[in-house]
């Protein structure tokens, strides 16, 4: 009953949640003209320059594929072979996922919504006081990229991924409603993720977990991704952050010339990782990036999220000659630079080099990146930045959105050159 009167009070974007309902979740009962899943569990898309592959278990991308500027198919997001492999793999980085229902760190995993405290289950960072963890990371140790997303349409660009979140579930407050819509149209990946709280007031923010490597791991000269240039134009700011990645409250400036400066011209990402400043950077004995940029866009005027040329984060692959321009409406980046990978982790068959003895089949650190769009992190423990309305939702209020357009082009430049 109450499913039904949130689905009538909350418009046509909810009428999918019968068939998502009566499939159980299991991934099986997607409404759609197309075939669903080939053997390896992957779920397609298609459009003009990309075609991509998904799975259920945490709304994930498990493949990326677009054509280099010599013509080669590179697929440059990092994943397995197949989908039970997610399911399986024990290590679970948040390959391609959606992390729910409250993305990155909850310090001390605690907040509090009208005067009453909530402690969710932790899972990062134990201590002999705290041994199940110091905080939560994306959601939980049973946070949505654990769970297999229901598959509500599917067609030949675009597939509807939902999830039902249990009242109290990971311990927090309220059922949550979730939906997923990836589409691909132009060389361009939209995503639109949309959260309904439907019974108690509770936070909610969501991101896209995808790490990327844009030569699709396969450059020849240099395993790892030190040499992708990274521009975020709008990024003066970042949140500033303790030993373990948990924000203190401060806004950091990010002066020019400076470690985390990529807002005054574009930079690779391994320049400045020599410096002494680099160190602890990511956290104790951390030499890297794990850090959650502002996006200040307001004081430059009204803007249009989708306008051309206002992308809030670049990459580029000089050697693949691959761009990927991020828009989107969320006011906060986040750019993990794998420095906790360490070889253990291999690539698809879609991947790398084959025979090549310097560069084993498998993820270096510094090998990929990992690129998030996202609110200021943990804001709901820092009521002083006053994000309330970015972050608590209501039954009844405004639903969670974030939408975000990821637009590829190749830099031909000196494709005939070879
Ligand atoms: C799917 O989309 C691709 C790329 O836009 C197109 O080439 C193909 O014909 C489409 N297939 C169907 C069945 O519509
Ligand atoms: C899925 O991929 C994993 C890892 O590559 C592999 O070990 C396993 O055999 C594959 N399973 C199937 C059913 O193909
Ligand atoms: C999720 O789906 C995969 C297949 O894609 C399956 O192997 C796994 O058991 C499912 N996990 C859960 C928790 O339902
Ligand atoms: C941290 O959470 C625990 C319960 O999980 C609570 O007892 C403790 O007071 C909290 N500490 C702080 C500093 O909020
Ligand atoms: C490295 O890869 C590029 C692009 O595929 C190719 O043109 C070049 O010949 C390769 N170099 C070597 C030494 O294999
Ligand atoms: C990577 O970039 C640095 C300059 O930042 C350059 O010295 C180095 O040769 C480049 N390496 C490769 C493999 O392109
Ligand atoms: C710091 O990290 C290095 C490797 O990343 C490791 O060998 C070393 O033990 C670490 N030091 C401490 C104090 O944890
Ligand atoms: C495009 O490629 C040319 C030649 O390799 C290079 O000089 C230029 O910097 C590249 N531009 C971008 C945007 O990567
Ligand atoms: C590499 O990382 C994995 C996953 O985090 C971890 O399980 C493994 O112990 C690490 N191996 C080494 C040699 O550090």
């Amino acid at each position: 009953m109450r499913l039904n009167t949130s689905l009538a009070s909350l418009g046509a974007f909810l009428l999918p949640l019968a068939s998502a309902q009566s499939s159980g979740g299991t991934g099986g009962g997607y409404v759609s003209s197309s075939p669903g899943p080939d053997e390896n569990g992957f779920y397609w898309i298609y459009s003009e320059g990309l075609s991509a592959a998904f799975i259920p278990y945490g709304a994930s991308v498990a493949k990326l594929l677009i054509h280099d500027k010599y013509g080669i198919e590179r697929d440059v997001v990092a994943g397995f072979d197949n989908a039970t492999a997610y399911t399986l793999d024990k290590a679970h980085p948040h390959l391609g996922s959606v992390p729910g229902r409250y993305a990155n760190r909850i310090k001390n995993s605690t907040f509090e919504i009208d005067g009453e405290t909530f402690h969710i289950e932790p899972n990062e960072n134990p201590t002999r006081e705290a041994p199940d963890g110091a905080d939560t990371l994306h959601g939980g140790p049973n946070g949505w990229d654990f769970r297999n997303f229901t598959v509500v349409s599917h067609s030949n660009d675009s597939i509807t991924f939902s999830i039902v979140d249990p009242d109290g579930e990971q311990g927090f407050p309220g059922e949550v409603i979730s939906y997923v819509t990836y589409t691909l149209h132009d060389f361009t990946w939209d995503f639109k993720l949309v959260a309904i709280a439907t019974t108690k007031k509770t936070p909610i923010m969501l991101s896209s977990h995808t790490y990327w490597n844009l030569d699709g791991f396969a450059n020849n000269e240099t395993n790892t991704a030190l040499n992708h240039t990274f521009y975020l134009p709008y990024s003066g700011q970042r949140v500033g952050v303790d030993d373990i990645l948990i924000p203190t409250g401060d806004i950091i400036a990010n002066k020019k010339g400076s470690v985390n400066d990529f807002w005054s011209a574009p930079k690779q990402i391994g320049t400045d990782l020599s410096k002494p400043e680099a160190e602890g950077n990511c956290g104790f004995n951390c030499t890297g990036y794990d850090n959650c940029w502002l996006v200040n866009r307001n004081q430059q005027g009204p803007y249009d999220w989708r306008a051309e040329g206002g992308f809030v984060a670049r990459l580029q692959s000089e050697w693949s000659g691959i761009q990927l321009d991020v828009y989107t409406d969320q006011e906060a980046f986040q750019m993990y630079s794998c420095n906790g990978q360490n070889g253990t982790m291999p690539l698809k068959s879609s991947q790398g080099l084959f025979d090549n003895e310097d560069f084993p089949r498998t993820i270096p650190k510094y090998g990929c990146l990992v690129l998030e769009v996202e609110d200021w992190i943990d804001a709901i423990n820092h009521p002083e930045w006053q994000r309330e309305s970015k972050q608590i939702f209501s039954p009844g209020g405004d639903p969670y959105v974030l939408q975000a357009s990821y637009v590829f082009s190749i830099n031909s430049t000196d494709a005939s050159s070879s």
